[in-house]
C-alpha cells in the first residue's frame, strides 16, 4: 500500500517540501487574503460583512500555518471528501503544518480555504485565485500570438500535404507534445520565486527548442509508437494550470483533433481554486472569451485574425462535444493516484479513464500524486513509482511535467543523476528548468 512508502515531508528541513511550507505557503495565503480585501472594496451590506468574517477566517489559517499548529479536522461542508481528509489526519496522528506529508498538508490548505467560501451565503462561488490567473494570462500575449500563428501554419501544411512521411508526422507530434509540456513552466505558484521575465523566457518557440536538452526522461518514442496508428481515439487530459498552460494544452488538443488521432478529448479540471493556478470550468470559458476579446491582447490585423480563427476552431470542437469538460471531486482530494483504482469514491472515474486511449497528466502536482510524492531513488522505473496505476491497471498514463518538487523518477542511469547534481545541485528536481515525459501502457498484456 502507499502508506509503506516514505512520503516527502514538510518536516524534512533539507527538502523543497520544507521551504515551500515555511516560506511559500504564507505568501500564497497572504496573497489570497489580499485578493478578498480588494474585492471587498466593491461590496456593501451583508456581502461585505460576510467578506470581513471570511478575511478573519483566512487569517486564522495563515496564522496556524506560520505557528506550525496541528492540522485541525475540516468543518463539514456537506461534501463527500471531508470524511477522508479528517480520517487521514487521525491516521497520521494529528500532524502539524510543518511536519506532515507534503502532499497531504498542501492539499488540506487549499481545501481548508475552500470550505470558508462553501459555507458562506454570498461568496459560495468566489475563486480567490481568479484575478491572478486572468491577469497573468493577459501578460502572455506575445507567446499566445506566436503559438497561434505557428499552430495555424503547421496545421495548414499538415492538411495540404497529401502524404506526410512518418518521420514528419512524428516530428509534428513531438513538437506539439513539447508545447504542452513547457506550457507547464508558467506555474503561478512559483511566481514567489521566479520573476516574470524568467517565466516569459520559458515561453515561445525559441525556448522550447533550447529546452529539449532539459527533458531528462523522454518517452515520446513509446507514446508515438502507440499514437501513430490511433484514429478517432479518446484522449483525456487531467489539466493543471489555467491561462498560458491551458492555452498550450488546447493547441496540442486542437492538433490531436485536426490530425484525426483523436475524435474526442475530455478535459478534467478542478472543482474550485486549487494550488493557485489550476483550471476550473470557469477558466476554460474565460480563456475562450479572452481570445475573442479585441481588448485582451495588443494585436495587429494578422494576429487578430489568427486568434479569431483559432478561437472559432476550438469553440466549434467544444459545441460539437469533441472537446468535453468533466469535473470530479477526486481531483481536489489529498489522495495520491495510487488510490484511484481502489477507492470506492473514485470507482466511476476509474472506469471512465479506462475507456480512454491515453490519459495525459499535466504538471507537477499531478506527477507528485502519480508517484505518491515519495522519496524514490531517481532511477526507479516510472512503472514502479506509479504503483497500482501501472501494470494491469488498464490505463495508459502519460505525464508531462516540469520538475518543481523533490520527487523525480525514471532517470536512465546514476551517471545522469550525477550530471544533473553537478549542474544544479539538488535544485535540479525543483527549479523548473528540467522536465520529464513519462509514459506507461497499463493496457498492454
Ligand atoms: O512547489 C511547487 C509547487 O507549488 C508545488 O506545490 C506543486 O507541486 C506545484 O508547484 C504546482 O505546480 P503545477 O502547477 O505544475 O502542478
Ligand atoms: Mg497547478
Amino acid at each position: 500500500t502507499d502508506t509503506d512508502i516514505p512520503w516527502s515531508s514538510t518536516g524534512d528541513i533539507n527538502s523543497f517540501a520544507h521551504s515551500t511550507a515555511r516560506k511559500r505557503w504564507p505568501v500564497i495565503l497572504q496573497a489570497a487574503i489580499e485578493d478578498v480585501k480588494e474585492t471587498l472594496v466593491t461590496k456593501s451590506g451583508a456581502t461585505k460583512d460576510e467578506g470581513e468574517v471570511i478575511v478573519r477566517e483566512m487569517t486564522n489559517v495563515k496564522d496556524e500555518c506560520v505557528a506550525d499548529a496541528a492540522l485541525t479536522p475540516l468543518d463539514d461542508d456537506n461534501s463527500s471528501d471531508i470524511h477522508d481528509f479528517n480520517r487521514e489526519i487521525e491516521v497520521l496522528g494529528r500532524p502539524t503544518w510543518l511536519n506532515s506529508p507534503w502532499l497531504f498538508s498542501e492539499s488540506y490548505m487549499y481545501r481548508r480555504l475552500q470550505i470558508i467560501f462553501a459555507k458562506s451565503t454570498y461568496w459560495k462561488d468566489y475563486d480567490i485565485f481568479k484575478r491572478q490567473k486572468d491577469s497573468t494570462f493577459l501578460k502572455s500575449g506575445a507567446a499566445v500570438k506566436e503559438l497561434t500563428l505557428r499552430y495555424l501554419n503547421l496545421v495548414k501544411e499538415m492538411k495540404g500535404a497529401k502524404n506526410m512521411s512518418e518521420d514528419a508526422r512524428k516530428l509534428l507530434f513531438t513538437e506539439m507534445v513539447e508545447i504542452s509540456l513547457w506550457g507547464n513552466a508558467t506555474d503561478l505558484s512559483l511566481l514567489t520565486n521566479l520573476s516574470l521575465e524568467d517565466i516569459q523566457s520559458l515561453q515561445g518557440k525559441e525556448a522550447i527548442k533550447n529546452s529539449q536538452k532539459n527533458i531528462v526522461v523522454n518517452d515520446t518514442d513509446a507514446v508515438w509508437k502507440l499514437m501513430k496508428d490511433v484514429k478517432g481515439g479518446q484522449i483525456d487530459v487531467v489539466l493543471d494550470n489555467a491561462g498560458f498552460e491551458l492555452f498550450a494544452d488546447l493547441i496540442f488538443i486542437a492538433y490531436l483533433l485536426a490530425s484525426g488521432i483523436a475524435s474526442t478529448v475530455i478535459l478534467r479540471p478542478k472543482n474550485f481554486g486549487w494550488f493557485v493556478s489550476d483550471v476550473t470550468p470557469v477558466d476554460i470559458e474565460s480563456l475562450f472569451s479572452m481570445l475573442r476579446d479585441p481588448k485582451s491582447f495588443d494585436c495587429d490585423a494578422e494576429s487578430r485574425r489568427a486568434l479569431d480563427t483559432l478561437a472559432a476552431e476550438l469553440e466549434g470542437h467544444y459545441r460539437a462535444g469533441r472537446i468535453a469538460v468533466r469535473v470530479d471531486a477526486f481531483w481536489t482530494t489529498a489522495h495520491p493516484f495510487w488510490r484511484l483504482p481502489v477507492l470506492d469514491s473514485a470507482a466511476e472515474l476509474y472506469e471512465a479513464l479506462k475507456n480512454s486511449d491515453l490519459v495525459i497528466y499535466k504538471g507537477d502536482l499531478n506527477y507528485r500524486k502519480l508517484t505518491s510524492d515519495a522519496h524514490w531513488a531517481k532511477t526507479t522505473p516510472f512503472v514502479d513509482a506509479i504503483g497500482p496505476m501501472g501494470r494491469g491497471s488498464g490505463l495508459r498514463t502519460l505525464a508531462l511535467r516540469t520538475c518543481k518538487a523533490d520527487v523525480c523518477v525514471g532517470l536512465p542511469s546514476e551517471d545522469k543523476e550525477r550530471e544533473l547534481l553537478e549542474a544544479d545541485g539538488k535544485a535540479w528536481t525543483f527549479n523548473g528548468k528540467y522536465a520529464v515525459i513519462s509514459y506507461f501502457d497499463g493496457k498492454a498484456k
